[in-house]
């Protein structure tokens, strides 16, 4: 029999606003404000936004529901979770793979995710220093050539960044995650607001729009689906146990529907918005859309040095970006954290320590991604794009359909209704949602981008 009501080892959220805030930290970040620009631009604008919200919606939010539940009701780290809760459904002890591949996944995402908020951090000083004012595109790209060409410099804010998520994590989720996500979020939203300003001013507002909005479906390809999808995942947090574990500090009351979708209404507004800042500046100022991952590094920054209190409100915005990736890394790392404490005897801060070092180890192949190591390609792509590309498009869908499996064939039905308190006929949606269409679409989406169908 499960102990429903058993709490966490690392205590509860204090409150349902707390868990929708480091939720919703963990959602918006730099998937948000740097990848989603970056590759809408890089896979031709509408029609992969069109596909990356028909997943939000129908993928995402049906399996961030499931992945709350599983959390909630297993109150363990994501490999303990699923072996109590196989054990309670009288299934195999094996879904406890489940829970390692997330704990990986997490890893290694953080590992290439603390590189590119390290350019987030020496961006706020180089904004501060008035660096941009009054610059031309040349300028601003030449800088960031400048920043990536230069492992040492990686290394050094990449360090920065470990440190800070480390020291955030060693403190436990109360003390640390809930007090840094609080303010960040609305203050992030409202800079973006000032940014989107910004935009309308310029003369590449309606391109952009445009460009975003009007989806034109023969510049989408097969891989620009499984890109659209995987996004989804990434940018929600789930399929790899970073939203089971906040959901393991759940208390049993809030609904898991309620709190889901508004994670997944803030977060989608976040990655829209930064969109419709970004990209009329790349038209304005005759930039490449599919430029990669510097995008936003070469776009913002154009815009600070040409708007009134652009330093200051460049500065800010670079600041809140930190934040926002500060709250996400937490909860990369969370689970391989609360899994050492739980079953190796690890204090906190020595979990922290030894996988803080491991994960920093590992972000040095990225950083060399873009000096070094640029040349050295595997099926096309650089050690960092191979990490992001088997993270967030392999392994992060598979282990979020393996979670909508657990959850809509083998958890009792009485359970997982009983779990989400919902209405009927919402609760025949989810089910129907998690049972078929979630499996069924992203298995579609795989064969297709392994060329099966085409
Ligand atoms: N959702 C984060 C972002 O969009 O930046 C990244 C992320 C955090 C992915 C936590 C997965 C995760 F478990």
């Amino acid at each position: 029999m499960a102990d429903n009501n058993r709490t966490s080892l690392h205590g509860l959220w204090t409150s349902r606003w707390a868990f929708i805030m480091a939720a919703t930290g963990s959602a918006v970040g730099l998937g948000n404000i740097w990848k989603f620009p970056y590759i809408t631009g890089e896979n031709g604008g509408g029609a992969f936004v069109l596909v990356y919200l028909l997943c939000i919606f129908l993928i995402g939010v049906p399996i961030m529901m499931a992945e709350v539940m599983l959390g909630r009701r297993g109150r363990r780290n994501p490999v303990d979770s699923m072996k109590h809760l196989a054990a309670e459904t009288g299934h195999s002890q094996l879904w406890k793979f489940l829970g390692w591949t997330g704990i990986a996944a997490g890893f290694l995402i953080l590992s290439y995710y603390s590189v590119i908020a390290g350019w987030a951090i020496s961006y706020v000083f180089t904004t501060a220093a008035g660096t941009f004012a009054g610059a031309d595109a040349a300028l601003v790209g030449q800088h960031f050539d400048a920043l990536t060409k230069s492992p040492a410099t990686l290394i050094f804010w990449h360090s920065i960044f470990m440190l800070i998520t480390m020291a955030v994590v060693a403190r436990g989720i109360e003390g640390g995650i809930e007090k840094a996500v609080r303010f960040l979020i609305p203050a992030l939203f409202g800079l973006i607001i000032v940014m989107v300003l910004y935009a309308m001013t310029t003369s590449g507002f309606a391109e952009g729009l445009r460009f975003m909005f009007a989806p034109d479906f023969s510049k989408l390809t097969t891989e620009g689906v499984l890109k659209a999808m995987g996004q989804a995942f990434f940018t929600l947090s789930i399929g790899m146990g970073a939203i089971m574990v906040y959901g393991a500090y759940l208390p049993k009351e809030t609904s898991i529907t309620q709190t889901s979708f508004s994670i997944a209404i803030a977060d989608t507004s976040v990655a829209v918005l930064a969109g419709v800042a970004i990209f009329p500046i790349v038209f304005a100022n005759g930039l490449e859309a599919g430029s990669g991952p510097g995008l936003i590094f070469v776009t913002l920054p154009l815009a600070f040095g040409n708007m009134a209190f652009g330093a200051l409100f460049g500065t800010l915005f670079f600041i809140l970006l930190v934040f926002a990736a500060w709250s996400s890394s937490i909860s990369l790392i969370e689970p391989a954290v609360a899994w050492l404490i739980e079953n190796k005897g690890f204090s906190r801060l020595k979990a922290s320590i030894v996988l803080g070092l491991l994960t920093w180890f590992i972000g040095l192949g990225t950083v060399f991604s873009f000096n070094e190591w640029s040349d050295l390609t595997l099926f096309g792509k650089t050690f960092f794009d191979l990490l992001d590309y088997l993270t967030a498009n392999i392994m992060l869908p598979l282990g979020g359909v393996l979670m909508a499996v657990f959850a809509g064939w083998l958890m009792k039905k009485s359970a997982s209704h009983d779990e989400l308190a919902i209405s009927e006929s919402a609760y025949v949606i989810w089910r129907f949602l998690v049972r078929y269409v979630t499996p069924i679409a992203v298995m579609l989406v795989f064969l297709n981008a392994i060329g099966v169908f085409f």
